[in-house]
């Protein structure tokens, strides 16, 4: 008998590339190719890559690199290149790196079995499809507690700084019965948690059913523990879909809020729909209807035309918020979007000045956030090991805090009531509560 084929993904970006890569793993698992973690001994590399900042380029063009090496081994290894730097360089990375074999697009993976059982070489397909939505592809998952699903792909809103509209094409949704039936089979499989994703999570919209029907549908299913989603734009959180989170018990308390900037003025110019106020408006809508859910965030300095007061604004909105956690960036440029033909004024000097002053403000506002949890009982879903030491186990809470667990005996996949001890950096610490 034939050794069996053993393929390695390894994943940049978000989780919606997260949960992408889960299903091309499931196409190849059931054409009998096996996973491994090992590069080294694949016969197939695939690298999922993210072109959000010109970090996350780098990155991922440099992993390829490191891989072309393994190939004087393997001369039979195929080395894909797939997602949102793939779909932006198209046939250009193969023009220049001809050790790459194929280059494939987001929404082009349902030809990987083919591609890879035909050894194809030299293939570059990144049309973007008005439709694709990989219905009724089970994925295979990687993590243990948390199912990803993906509810909706694309994104409309062209926000000015923004490489994923031109990476990822429109908006599209999917139908709500096949969201269910994935629900239904990471269930059965033994997942809790689901995390509902898209780029813009909120916009959902299959015929009548939008976000809130949709997030109402999934809290009645059986055996749903807890639901999360992410991201959702701030405009599109309404009343309706606050109102079914207060409703059910298994929707999680905790919504990421991308605030990018705090001036109206950059607000505008980056396209956001949103002016300072309205923003704030959004949140005291969230805080009023959901006393205690965690609100976190992400944050852009040193935008085109930023001044120092545009970036006070900023730092003003931190304050008035005070966000559970946030995602900090400095401005990167990126073709094709409608910023990269403003000019990058804000010096590199600047902005990393911009960006310790976020993230030095943020640090305080967790550590007071995380405080004024200490004393009470959390739900937490069990979901691993601390990296620092092995005897402690780790899990979220309802707001998606990191605790730590001391001690105590718990194993992985159990909800508990954990009362919280004490805090450090992002995380808490706590013990199982005995009322
Ligand atoms: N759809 C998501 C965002 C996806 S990108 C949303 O709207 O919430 C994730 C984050 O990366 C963005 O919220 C933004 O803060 C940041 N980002 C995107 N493009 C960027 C750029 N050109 N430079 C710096 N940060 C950027
Ligand atoms: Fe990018 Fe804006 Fe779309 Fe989010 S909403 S993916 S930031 S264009
Ligand atoms: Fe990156 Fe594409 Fe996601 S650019 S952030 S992997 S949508």
């Amino acid at each position: 008998m034939m050794k069996p084929q053993k393929y390695y993904i390894e994943t940049y970006g978000c989780q919606m590339n997260e949960a992408d890569s889960e299903i091309v793993a499931g196409m190849l698992e059931r054409a009998t190719y096996q996973a491994t973690r090992e590069p080294e001994e694949a016969d197939i590399i695939l690298v999922n890559t993210c072109s959000v900042r010109q970090g996350a380029d780098n990155r991922a063009l440099s992993r390829l690199s490191q891989f072309k090496s393994l190939k004087k081994n393997n001369p039979n290894l195929l080395l894909g290149m797939i997602g949102c730097v793939a779909q932006r360089d198209r046939g250009k990375i193969i023009e220049e790196r001809p050790f790459i074999d194929f280059v494939l697009g987001p929404d082009a993976y349902r030809r990987i079995p083919e591609i890879v059982a035909n050894k194809k070489r030299q293939v570059i397909d990144v049309q973007l499809s008005r439709t694709e939505v990989y219905d009724g592809l089970m994925p295979f998952r990687n993590s243990v507690v948390n199912a990803w699903i993906s509810i909706m792909r694309g994104c409309n809103k062209f926000c000015s700084y923004c490489i994923v509209p031109y990476t990822r094409g429109r908006e599209r949704s999917r139908s709500v019965a096949s969201i269910v039936e994935e629900i239904n089979a990471a269930i059965a499989e033994g997942y809790q948690e689901i995390t509902l994703l898209g780029q813009n999570v909120n916009s959902y919209r299959y015929n009548d059913i939008r976000f809130h029907d949709l997030l109402k549908i999934i809290a009645e299913i059986k055996g749903v523990r807890r639901i999360r989603f992410t991201s959702p734009h701030p405009e599109d959180v309404n009343t309706e879909m606050l109102e079914v989170m207060r409703d059910y018990d298994n929707i999680c308390k905790h919504i990421h809020l991308p605030l990018q900037s705090g001036s109206t003025k950059v607000l505008a110019d980056m396209n956001r729909s949103y002016s300072k106020e309205r923003y704030l408006e959004f949140v005291d809508n969230i805080r009023h209807i959901l006393p205690g859910c965690g609100i976190t965030t992400d944050i852009i300095v040193g935008f085109p035309g930023e001044t120092e007061a545009d970036f006070q604004e900023t730092l003003c909105v931190m304050d008035k918020v005070v966000f559970d956690n946030a995602y900090m960036f400095k401005y990167s440029p990126r073709p094709y979007t409608a910023a990269a033909k403003m000019k990058d004024d804000v010096p590199e000097a600047e902005k990393a000045e911009r960006l310790n002053q976020v993230i030095a403000k943020q640090k305080i506002h967790t550590k007071q956030r995380n405080r004024s949890l200490i004393g009470t009982v959390q739900s937490v879903l069990i979901d691993g090991h601390s990296k620092k030491n092995p005897n402690e186990k780790i899990g979220r809470t309802d707001s998606n805090k990191l605790v730590i667990l001391k001690e105590d005996h718990a194993d992985i996949g159990d909800f508990i009531d954990i009362l919280i001890t004490g805090t450090a950096g992002v995380s808490l610490f706590g013990k199982i509560n005995k009322p």
